[in-house]
């Protein structure tokens, strides 16, 4: 038969399970794990949730929450305030967290105030990366940051590596403060359809081409495919009132929609409050829906494939689960983009005024996803703007190194016609992108660009200081050589400069400029 080859034939991996119980959730746990760091080398999207602008609102939302807790609980400053990240990731969230946290708690005079950031992932790759990465250092050394591994789908203590503190309703003496970014989206949901006032589960099937399989697995998950099976409910679907009445709910007022609920997120949910004495303060950014008019009118659930895959999180869900327990939420006015929503319980946001303030300045104002948004029109028209215009950008990005990296040629260009304010005010800001820099692999180096950028303006014993700082992360490349003579030469260090033209030119040895300047440079010392 023609079409009956390996590519054409698939194998049924696995039919009419409930979708929260699928093989796909343990592929998923599967790719992260034998990825490690390298999930996010031009894999799995993450700048959404990991750049200086979001950080920089969770940093503002979590101090003020915290001054809000101090100011009705006086006692609680003897205690420890934990933040807990689940599935951090790459950890460059993190580290713009931490450092944005610890600026404010100088600033408004909190150092007495204990906080300890727990960066917590499912894989010990990944903690094993953030333990020993540089930005880190500090943090670790200053007892600010600790990690643990921790598997959202599996009830088990969460012990803090570091302290080896457990944290639990004895240690737990705070709200516990936790961060979930694209998290919600990466664990197991369940689905379900309402068609004319009745409840169905949707159980899923996949299958998967023949050659895409090796030891009866699937290799590459973007070549599965998907097939629903509806089964109507006519009982409690979880036997546990708090999410049977949401089902419930959806029953009665859905019209005609299929929808995820996010049972995975919910029951670690569960778990944290149980940890946390019943107070929990939970900021998440996610794509998905918070509007129960936008789960109507929907059609079975996509899978979005990116290294991993991701499914659309039900935040209206979650967030009834917090108010039907007596807690509280906000969810942002839709808009393009991702989702952020916060959730506390056992206390109402109306009794946290500080909180609230923060909520509408960076929840409701300019969000993670309006920013999101104005970043991606930049980068599609920068090379129209001039050099006030990229810097006022930099300056609304807070500094942030992805950026740059898109812009530098650019402002390199623009340096030569214009005028000194503009060139002086970036310049006074390079120390701000320096120390935005979380190194990641196969990623381009900030300090490089940095010292790119004082040597167009004959900085150069600012650029120097630069390339040598960038050294450690570019190694063995002709340009880092060869422009570390060219500035050394400009400031008179010109043995040191005619060893580096030299190495330049071990690097290519075709590079005519090395050896000219080579010759020069021993043609005049003699
Ligand atoms: C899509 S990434 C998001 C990473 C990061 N929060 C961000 O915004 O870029 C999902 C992360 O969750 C982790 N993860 C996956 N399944 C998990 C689970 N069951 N429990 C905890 N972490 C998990 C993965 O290792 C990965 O780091």
């Amino acid at each position: 038969m023609k079409n009956d080859t390996p590519q054409n034939r698939k194998l049924i991996i696995e039919q009419h399970k409930r979708f929260s119980e699928s093989c796909l959730w343990r592929m998923q746990r599967e790719y992260f794990d034998k990825a490690g760091i390298d999930a996010w080398v031009n894999q799995v999207p993450f700048y959404i949730t990991s750049n200086p602008y979001i950080a920089n609102c969770y940093a503002e939302i979590t101090i003020r929450f915290i001054s809000d807790w101090i100011s009705k609980h006086p006692e609680s400053k003897n205690h420890p305030f934990y933040i807990l990240e689940l599935g951090t990731g790459s950890g460059r969230f993190s580290y713009y967290v931490l450092k944005k946290l610890h600026e404010l708690r100088i600033t408004l005079g909190m150092t007495d105030v204990s906080i300890c950031y727990v960066m917590s992932d499912f894989t010990k790759n990944n903690i094993k990366y953030y333990e020993s990465h540089p930005a880190f250092k500090f943090y670790i050394e200053n007892g600010l940051v600790d990690f643990a591994l921790f598997d959202m789908e599996v009830a088990k203590p969460i012990t803090l590596l570091k302290s080896n503190i457990q944290l639990s309703q004895e240690t737990l003496l705070n709200p516990l403060i936790t961060f979930a970014n694209y998290i919600f989206d990466t664990i197991s949901h369940d689905a379900f359809s309402v068609r004319q006032g009745k409840l169905y589960e949707l159980l899923l099937s996949v299958s998967c081409p023949e050659n895409n399989l090796e030891n009866n697995k699937p290799v590459d998950m973007e070549q599965l495919s998907t097939d629903y099976k509806v089964n109507e409910i006519k009982k409690a679907y979880y036997d546990d009132p708090d999410l049977d009445n949401i089902l419930e709910q959806y029953k009665n007022t859905l019209t005609e929609t299929s929808f995820l609920f996010p049972i995975g997120s919910i029951r670690a949910i569960k778990l944290l409050k149980k940890l946390a004495n019943n107070k929990l303060f939970l900021i998440s950014s996610d794509k998905g829906y918070s509007a129960i008019k936008n789960l109507d009118h929907l059609g079975h659930p996509s899978i979005s494939f990116h290294g991993s895959f991701s499914m659309m999180v039900n935040f209206h869900a979650i967030a009834n689960y917090f108010k039907n327990s007596g807690g509280d939420y906000f969810l942002q006015t839709p808009r393009k983009g991702i989702k952020t929503s916060i959730f506390v319980s056992d206390t109402k946001l109306n009794d946290l005024p500080q909180t609230k303030l923060a909520l509408q300045k960076y929840v409701e104002g300019v969000s993670a996803a309006d920013y999101f948004t104005l970043h991606r029109r930049v980068s599609d028209s920068f090379q129209d703007y001039n050099l006030e215009t990229i810097a006022a950008h930099m300056n609304f990005t807070g500094w942030d190194p992805h950026i740059y990296l898109k812009l530098a040629s650019r402002v390199t260009s623009l340096v030569e016609e214009s005028d000194l304010d503009t060139i002086n005010f970036l310049a006074s800001n390079m120390h701000k992108l320096a120390e935005n820099y979380y190194y990641m692999p196969k990623s381009d180096c900030i300090l490089f660009e940095i010292a790119v950028f004082f040597h167009a303006i004959k900085r150069y014993s600012d650029a120097l200081n630069y390339y040598l700082q960038a050294q450690q992360f570019v190694g063995e490349q002709f340009g880092l050589y060869y422009n570390l003579a060219l500035c050394q030469h400009n400031l008179g260090k010109i043995s040191e400069a005619l060893e580096n033209f030299k190495h330049a030119l071990l690097i290519d040895p075709t590079s005519k400029e090395s050896q000219e300047w080579i010759t020069y440079i021993e043609k005049n010392s003699n």
